[in-house]
């Protein structure tokens, strides 16, 4: 038994050296953590239970017979984090570049096969050259098969994507499907062809940073739902964004409970609406207000920040919150903006998260770069999401809530449950001063005083539409609340609305405009 236990203990400490000291200085030379390094920040301590440490290629092209490492450069297996079980799996760029191939999509099938049986999240950790260039095509099978499995989990078990290093080619696509992308600022990069190939075809010079790195995927591309500072900012997010998720489908996110009486009416909400309507304020100063404190954890940040984002907690409830951003673009939705809030209410939708949306909203943007590159159909995306969403979904009324982008917004008509709107909203088709042009341009026209007419006729639209309460008459809203009482509302509404059951229709799929 003792020969037996140190050719077990020999195994073990080889797989354990993975590309070798000498990689493994390389990786740390770059700023980079190994893999195994990397899941022992992710995880709990002493929390990881690794599976297939002893799986290796069976390929021998190229030499590749005389360079099998153990574990096939890729760390696989399940932890915890704060205590609620996780399936990981980490790149080893310190063997053969962490490339994939056959035994490698294996072992990361494998876990997700797992994770999906029990319902519980896959976070993977990607660090990679792409696609084992000796083992040819079954490396380009071994990816197909983790896509389709990301594709199956989708909406079942959360699914999240650390960016560590390299990420390009097909390889993107993984991560594109799963729900959020985290990368590390100056060490990571996304893209599907790199810049020599883009240099040749389309002749641009750019860096890979400039091409894919975090802060492009954050702010111009989407891609990444988080541009943290490094890796360490990147494994403290993930363990946050986890703590307001569910672990599948089938259960609801965590509550926590608030453990400080009384403190659900807030007086500095009732001075946060300018004197102007045209005058912008900024919408994270209401939401800061009526979460619980330090809860939001803001996604998508740097990008189209004309909506606003993220996950908090009110009462100790776990909400998705939908916000327009007066302070940028004066909140307007277009197709940035419109994407944005769509993938975030189906996530929440898919997770039994409770939406609570703050609308305060002029419009769609007008232009030709919003009509042609098809502001119809994305403003439909945001659109479509809330009308299928059957979680618990609460409405605000700031201030604007103007034509389509009313209905968009979480409006009573395509399901919300609870609508309240404080006394500053404006619910109308569209802003008094274009809605008088349009009713009276004949008698503008005409007026020895156009402009005098038009700010009197103008007056006259505001006074019977800019306020909150033709929607009141109708029902269109429940309550006109006093701005104090929004936080003390939701939560009233979120108690109310635990028992809420609501089964999408009978069918395949919808059919959202893509
Ligand atoms: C096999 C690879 C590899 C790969 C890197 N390595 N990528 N081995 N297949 N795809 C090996 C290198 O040969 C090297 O081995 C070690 O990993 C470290 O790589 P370096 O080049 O020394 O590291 P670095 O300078 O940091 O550059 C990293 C890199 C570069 C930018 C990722 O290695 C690179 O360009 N690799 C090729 C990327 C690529 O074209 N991949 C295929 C994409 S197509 P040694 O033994 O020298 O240490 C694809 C299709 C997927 O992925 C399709 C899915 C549908």
């Amino acid at each position: 038994m003792k020969d037996k236990l140190h050719r077990l203990e020999q195994l073990r400490k080889t797989a354990l050296q993975g590309g070798g000291p000498q990689k493994v200085r390389d990786q740390h030379a770059k700023g980079k953590l190994t893999a195994r390094e990397r899941i022992d920040a992710l995880l709990d301590p002493g929390s990881f239970e690794e599976f297939g440490m002893l799986v290796t290629h069976r390929s021998t092209h190229f030499g590749l017979g005389k360079q099998k490492f153990l574990g096939d450069g890729v760390v696989t297996g399940y932890g915890t984090i704060n205590g609620r079980t996780v399936y990981v799996f980490s790149q080893d760029f310190t063997v053969l570049g962490g490339s994939l191939a056959e035994a490698h999509a294996q072992k990361i099938c494998r876990i997700m096969d797992m994770a999906m049986d029990s319902g519980l999240p896959v976070i993977g950790i990607n660090d990679s050259g792409g696609a084992r260039i000796q083992e040819g095509v079954v490396s380009l099978g071994g990816y197909a098969d983790i896509f389709y499995r990301n594709t199956q989990a989708s909406g079942i078990i959360p699914q999240i994507s650390l960016i560590m290093g390299p990420c390009a080619g097909g390889a993107v696509y993984s991560p594109a499907i799963t729900d959020f992308i985290l990368m590390a600022s100056g060490t990571s990069y996304m893209f599907v062809t790199g810049p020599n190939v883009v240099k040749a075809v389309t002749h641009e010079e750019v860096s890979s940073e400039d091409l894919g790195g975090a802060t492009t995927h954050a702010t111009r591309s989407g891609v990444a739902h988080f541009a943290c500072e490094d890796e360490a900012d990147v494994m403290r997010t993930t363990r946050r964004l986890l703590s307001y998720l569910p672990s599948s489908c089938r259960e609801k996110p965590p509550f926590k409970p608030y453990t400080i009486p009384d403190d659900h009416i807030r007086p500095r909400l009732d001075g946060i609406i300018p004197v102007h309507s045209s005058q912008p304020y900024d919408m994270r100063d209401v939401i800061l207000e009526v979460v619980d404190p330090l809860s939001f954890l803001e996604v998508h940040k740097g990008f189209a920040e004309n909506i606003i984002v993220g996950f908090a907690r009110i009462g100790g409830y776990v909400v998705g919150i939908v916000a327009n951003q007066p302070a940028h673009l004066a909140g307007v939705l277009d197709i940035k903006a419109s994407v944005k809030g769509a993938r975030f209410v189906r996530f929440c939708d898919c997770f039994n998260i409770p939406l609570v949306v703050f609308v305060d909203v002029p419009g769609f943007l007008p232009g030709t770069d919003q009509e042609w590159n098809a502001i119809i159909t994305n403003g439909a995306k945001l659109l479509y999401a809330f009308c299928e969403a059957t979680v618990p979904r609460i409405t605000v009324i700031t201030r604007k809530a103007y034509g389509g982008a009313y209905d968009v917004m979480n409006s009573k008509h395509i399901g919300a449950d609870m609508n309240y709107a404080w006394p500053s909203a404006e619910i109308a088709v569209m802003g008094a001063r274009g809605a008088a042009e349009i009713i009276f341009k004949k008698e503008i026209a005409e007026s020895p005083d156009p402009e005098a007419t038009w700010r009197e006729k103008e007056a006259e639209y505001a006074q019977l539409f800019a306020n909150p309460y033709s929607a009141a008459e109708r029902g269109y809203v429940d309550e006109v609340i006093a701005p104090r009482f929004t936080r003390l509302k939701i939560l009233k509404s979120l108690d109310a609305l635990q028992t809420k059951r609501k089964e999408p229709p009978r069918r395949k799929h919808g059919n959202i405009p893509l």
